[in-house]
């Protein structure tokens, strides 16, 4: 039997984030992908150049078409750019009754750079967020998302509570930002209890796409039917491969080796 994926996300041509990260990790777990491109970015491993918005009724149409006829056993959300995008993807969700949905809360970049428009970013949190089965906020759109200051793993495990408030049933709240001494931490809350994930910091400047290939990897996982907690854990334990094992591309940040393990 064949696992089925889809992404809706933003197209990055440099390979290392984005649709194409997502298609590739989809690959490694061994799941057929497929895709709904909300944005076509211009970048390369010194960072976006430029973002450009696909149409959003054909954003829709292109979830409409794989979804009525292929069918996906789980949806992930990634970058949507602006907010006819997310009203659309909102309705594909609502009308194509999508449940298994892992939402990587794409707001904003490693270097602060906002990837969803400020004026979509309400609308994001009160449609996108309630609807999802898992969201994977960084410690910046956590604190977004809740208004909260973020500065140690307690308020990592407050704020994934305030976001499970707005519906998400499983709030990983990650720690890439936030190193804790040698060791990075990722916090999960889910049906009441928390689960921290440590892991040794790697040191590398090759961290483009960390974010997508996570939550690709939950993704893939969730469709192979895996319960959420090993899920996540499958995930995380993926993507530190992915960081250990990372490609020395371009001149600028390189990327993961999405393939140092096939699942
Ligand atoms: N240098 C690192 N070493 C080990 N793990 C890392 C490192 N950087 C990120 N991670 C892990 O990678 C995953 C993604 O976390 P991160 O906080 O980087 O997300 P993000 O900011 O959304 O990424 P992106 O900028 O790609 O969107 C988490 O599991 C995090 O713990
Ligand atoms: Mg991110």
């Amino acid at each position: 039997m064949v696992h089925k994926a889809l992404t809706i996300a933003g197209s990055d041509n440099s390979g290392g984030a984005g649709i194409q990260a997502d298609l590739k990790v989809f690959s490694a777990f061994g799941v057929y992908g497929m895709s709904a491109i909300t944005s076509v970015t211009v970048q390369n491993s010194f960072g976006v150049i430029s973002s450009n918005p696909v149409p959003s009724q054909i954003v829709y149409d292109q979830i409409k078409a794989v979804v009525e006829d292929i069918g996906a056993d789980a949806v992930k959300i990634g970058m949507l750019q602006t907010e006819e995008n997310v009203i659309a993807v909102y309705q594909a969700v609502v009308d194509f009754g999508i449940k298994n949905l892992i939402v990587d809360t794409v707001i904003k970049s490693k270097n602060g750079k906002f990837l969803l428009d400020k004026s979509a970013v309400d609308i994001f949190i009160k449609k996108i967020i309630p609807a999802s089965y898992v969201v994977t906020p960084n410690i910046d759109e956590a604190e977004l998302i809740t208004g909260m200051e973020i500065k140690s793993v307690d308020d990592m495990k407050n704020a994934a509570v305030e976001i499970s408030k707005m519906g998400a049933s499983a709030v990983i709240v990650k720690g890439g930002h936030l190193p804790q001494g040698k060791n990075v931490i990722d916090v999960v809350y889910f049906g009441g209890e928390f689960l921290l994930m440590e892991y040794p910091y790697v040191e590398t400047r090759n961290t483009h796409g960390t974010g997508c290939t996570f939550s690709a990897a939950i993704t893939a996982c969730l469709s192979k039917g895996i319960d959420c907690i090993k899920a996540i854990r499958i995930a995380r334990a993926y993507v530190q491969g992915a960081i250990e094992n990372s490609l020395s591309l371009g001149k600028g940040r390189g990327s993961l080796n999405h393939f140092w393990k096939v699942m």
